[in-house]
């Protein structure tokens, strides 16, 4: 699909590390605007799950851009089905974090994945976070918000979030793993983790969720009038 194939869906892309909030952000700011959302962290575990149930090697490439290639996936009532089954709470554990970000390397499974993410595009607009989706997914979004907060922050809210599910968690791994992830997605040499030259910044350490929804739709409404 060409980027241009709906070149009057405005796309707002939020980037940032693990854990800084920004599904949560993206999925809010949707609903404020009215516009879809895509969460494109979740392609990359559901590439990664798949792999693991068909015991496929983490560094087999053509392999799992295969699986890339031809995901069976639905979205649906705020719920994931990989092959007609609802997969939402096997994509959140960590060790499906961890393998979504090690084949997240291979240039081969991001361009897999590329135009399907580029379908989401679709009127009245687009809110898509994940890592490069103001510098390679959408490099021509109107707003693009690269979200971040400090590790311990970040782990926190992790271990929040777990514990509330019921699982098991260590603030001292959820760091050590945050960081890993990190220095991970921003290290490798395809579609690393780094802001847009033209994304704004945003640390949320101190922020609420709402302070930050609240700040990317400003920015969104000041855009809008400088578009219309
Ligand atoms: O956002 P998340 O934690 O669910 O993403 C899981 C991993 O997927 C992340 O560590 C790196 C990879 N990823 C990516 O490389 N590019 C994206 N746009 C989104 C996620």
């Amino acid at each position: 699909m060409d980027i241009n194939r709906h070149p009057a869906a405005p796309v707002i892309a939020i980037d940032g590390p693990s854990a800084s909030g920004k599904g949560t952000v993206a999925s809010r700011v949707a609903a404020e605007l009215g516009f879809h959302s895509l969460e494109s962290g979740a392609l990359y575990r559901l590439v990664a799950l798949a792999a693991q149930r068909r015991k496929i090697a983490e560094d087999d490439e053509s392999q799992l851009a295969q699986i890339a290639a031809t995901l069976d996936v639905c979205f649906q009532g705020g719920d994931v089905y990989l092959e007609n089954q609802q997969v939402g709470s096997f994509l959140r554990e960590e060790e499906c974090g961890r393998r979504a970000s090690s084949i997240a390397k291979l240039p081969d499974v991001r361009a897999a994945l590329l135009e399907r993410q580029r379908g989401f595009r679709i009127p009245p607009g687009l809110v898509a976070d994940g890592r490069d989706m103001g510098t390679v997914v959408f490099p021509d979004a109107v707003l693009k918000v690269f979200l971040t907060a400090s590790v311990a922050a970040r782990a926190q809210r992790r271990y929040k979030q777990l514990k509330e599910k019921g699982f098991d968690a260590s603030l001292a791994a959820l760091s050590r793993d945050l960081e890993a992830r990190d220095a991970q997605d921003a290290n490798r040499s395809v579609a690393p983790l780094k802001p847009a030259h033209d994304a704004k910044e945003l640390d949320s350490t101190d922020l609420s969720i709402e302070e930050v929804v609240a700040r990317i739709v400003a920015w969104w409404r000041e855009r809008e009038v400088t578009i219309n």
